[in-house]
């Protein structure tokens, strides 16, 4: 008979919002006529940018031509799109990354969960506590992770990087021999973001180490503060240590449209079993060319857009939307005694919950207020005593959850 991967049964309940999800479905079931406010899972509800939707309407239009119709894309996406990401993502920001160093893929999270198929089972991975659930769970499912700790609240062989308020939510170097880091600044859930200095220091650990960091940066378009690093590569030697991670989910309101991109250095080079050394660019455009068959030609036509002058205007208007609820958000909890941490360079606020268990406080507001948050256990031990509110509602929405939860907004 076949046998199931025995690893799932190490991973440590749902997905933390599938269960979410859950828990309010079956609320409203009870409740049918709650209205609830959700500010639980990131997803956006501003409309695509103008920009967006003319060039997917232009790009339909071809696809209904013989003359213009594309078939099976470029395995890395399109010459176009990668040109256009590379100029106005690195270039103008005077990093030098080379188009053929960009994989377009449908979205972040499927590349930080792909990418460990590239490497040895017997890596040692290193997460930041709290932590974006699909680095620990993608881990956990092809045995990386080892066995779970109930007791220690974490799993034997992850090395953890706790990130509390005392240091400022930026980790310390791994004190534990790590070579895999995963790293997302801005951050998710926490808010906060890393300092050039900060970001040098693990550049300069994983180039000593022979480690490799894994730059998660989902969220640089929200990045307010002028010395918030936008990209892992804005450090020297980064090119040979960091593979980085971008999607157009949160940064253009792609979460239902799917896109995003992953930059694999050429420079960047993997120990391989036989003591020699591989590209892992190379690798993953192996495994890229043989497992995905990459994003629509229509879709990559929008995300185009986005990189022109006139996109960037429009989906920066659309960032500062949002952030204009994170400040609401944040005054709003510090006026009603909340002490509150992120919310300036990233959509996340994170809060401290009065008396500390997460899940009883997002019971809590879920029967008293109608609201939904995250709780901060859902992404890690160190993220007990934490919940995070999302600013990705609609304002009239954000200013409603206020006045329920502060009694004003
Ligand atoms: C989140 O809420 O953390 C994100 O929306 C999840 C994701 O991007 O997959």
């Amino acid at each position: 008979m076949f046998r199931a991967n025995g690893y799932y049964a190490d991973l440590q309940g749902g997905y933390l919002f599938s269960e979410i999800a859950r828990r309010v479905a079956s609320y409203q079931k009870q409740h049918p006529g709650a209205d609830i406010i959700r500010m639980g899972i990131g997803d956006v509800t501003r409309p695509l940018a103008p920009c967006v939707i003319t060039a997917l309407h232009n790009a339909v239009n071809e696809m209904a031509d013989a003359a213009s119709f594309r078939g099976y894309g470029p395995e890395q996406g399109y010459d176009f799109l990668r040109e256009a990401i590379v100029a106005a993502d690195y270039r103008a920001r005077g990093i030098s990354i080379t188009p053929d160093e960009v994989f377009v893929s449908d979205g972040a999270k499927c590349d930080v969960g792909n990418i460990q198929e590239l490497f040895g089972r017997d890596t040692v991975v290193a997460l930041m506590d709290p932590v974006y659930p699909v680095y620990a769970d993608t881990n956990v499912m092809t045995g990386r992770a080892g066995k779970y700790n109930k007791e220690e609240g974490g799993y034997e062989n992850i090395v953890y990087l706790p990130c509390t308020a005392q240091n400022g939510f930026v980790p310390d170097l791994p004190k534990r021999p790590a070579d895999v880091i995963y790293l997302c600044y801005p951050n998710n859930p926490t808010g906060m973001t890393i300092t050039r200095a900060q970001l040098k220091a693990f550049v300069e650990y994983a180039l000593e180490n022979k480690a490799l960091l894994l730059y998660d940066s989902a969220y640089e378009i929200f990045i307010g503060d002028p010395d918030a690093p936008h990209s892992v590569f804005e450090i020297e030697g980064a090119n040979r240590c960091a593979i980085e991670f971008r999607s157009l989910s949160k940064t253009a309101g792609f979460t239902g449209v799917r896109c995003a991109y992953a930059v694999v250095p050429k420079a960047l080079r993997c120990r391989d079993d036989n003591g020699g050394d591989v590209s892992l660019h190379d690798m993953w455009f192996r495994r890229q060319s043989t497992r995905f068959n990459g994003v629509p030609y229509i879709t990559q036509r929008g995300a185009e857009a986005i990189f022109s002058e006139e996109g960037r205007k429009q989906i920066l208007e659309i960032a500062a939307y949002y952030m204009q609820n994170a400040r609401i958000i944040c005054q709003s909890m510090q006026k009603a005694g909340y002490t509150v941490y992120g919310g300036l360079n990233a959509p996340y606020i994170w809060l401290q919950t009065p008396g500390g268990d997460s899940w009883a406080f997002f019971d809590e507001l879920l029967n008293t207020k109608q609201i939904v948050g995250t709780p901060g256990a859902g992404f890690g031990k160190a993220g007990e005593g934490y919940f995070r509110m999302t600013a990705f509602a609609s304002r009239e929405n954000t200013l409603r959850a206020m006045e329920r939860i502060c009694g004003q907004a």
